[in-house]
């Protein structure tokens, strides 16, 4: 990869510290933005000690000044984004009459409205560059549905959606955009609600037919497949990571 500059969301931790990290070894400029922004600082500079050139910013994709300012940032320290990875997202395991309308509002607004407040602020220099890449990370749940997850599966089916769209109206501009639903992927986020009860991973493992639980790594190397030129006849497709879970 020539010296392209991406944006991973939520790239502090799980996937997208796995995606950072492969982007920046595949030798593009990564900026991190996550809610979190000393853990993006801290990942920013083991990306950076293991060679890597990369920025760590606290951004809350939700707060669409931020992002934009977090752009901006981007622009200046490390050139326009040409790559953009969705994928800072927020699960939340409860019965679907339990659901508040805050509850609501914070799954869609993190999973999805950030998602497309992001492709907003950084659609403008990839149509001027006239070359870009977009992976939204959705997840495995839109095919099967989730119990429990009503707020999650919405918003990531939304994000599926979303994606498509985008993919027909900027892909003639040079600009793919693609969404990665992952399975089962060894993260905080599954540690979190395995340790809560929600989850089996044994189950899971028996029912997944690599008979393995998915590793961030699993969900870069596709991403990183995804962002490179060669993909450029690839857009508005569902490209799963799974282990053959669902087809
Ligand atoms: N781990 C899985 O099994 C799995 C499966 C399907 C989909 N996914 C999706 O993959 C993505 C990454 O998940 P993960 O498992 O690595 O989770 P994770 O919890 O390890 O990492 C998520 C990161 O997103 C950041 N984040 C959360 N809200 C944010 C916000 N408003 N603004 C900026 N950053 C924010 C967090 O600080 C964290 O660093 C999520 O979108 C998740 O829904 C994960």
């Amino acid at each position: 990869m020539s010296a392209r500059t991406a944006i991973v969301t939520g790239g502090a931790s799980g996937i997208g510290e796995a995606v950072s990290r492969r982007l920046a070894a595949d030798g593009a400029l990564v900026a991190i933005f996550d809610l979190n922004g000393e853990a993006a600082r801290d990942t920013a500079a083991s990306i950076e000690k293991e060679g890597g050139k990369a920025v760590g910013l606290a951004v809350d994709v939700t707060d669409r000044a931020a992002v934009d300012a977090g752009v901006a940032e981007v622009r200046a320290r490390l050139g326009r984004p040409a790559i953009l990875v969705n994928n800072a997202g927020l699960a939340v395991v409860q019965p679907s009459l339990e659901v508040t309308a805050e509850d609501w509002n914070r799954l869609l607004a993190v999973n999805l409205t950030g998602t497309f407040s992001c492709c907003q602020a950084v659609l403008p220099d990839m149509l001027d560059e006239g070359w870009g890449r977009i992976v939204n990370i959705s997840s495995s749940s839109v095919h099967s549905g989730s119990s429990r997850m009503a707020a999650y599966v919405a918003a990531k089916s939304g994000v599926v959606g979303l994606t498509k769209v985008l993919a027909l109206e900027f892909s003639p501009k040079g600009i793919t955009v693609n969404t990665i639903p992952p399975g089962f992927i060894d993260s905080p986020m599954l540690r979190d609600t395995v340790e809560r009860g929600f989850v089996d991973l044994e189950q899971q493992t028996r029912q997944t037919p690599v008979g393995r639980i998915g590793r961030p790594e699993d969900v870069a190397a596709a991403c990183a497949f995804l962002v490179s030129e060669e993909a450029g006849y690839i857009t508005g497709q569902v490209i799963g990571v799974n282990g053959g879970r669902n087809t």
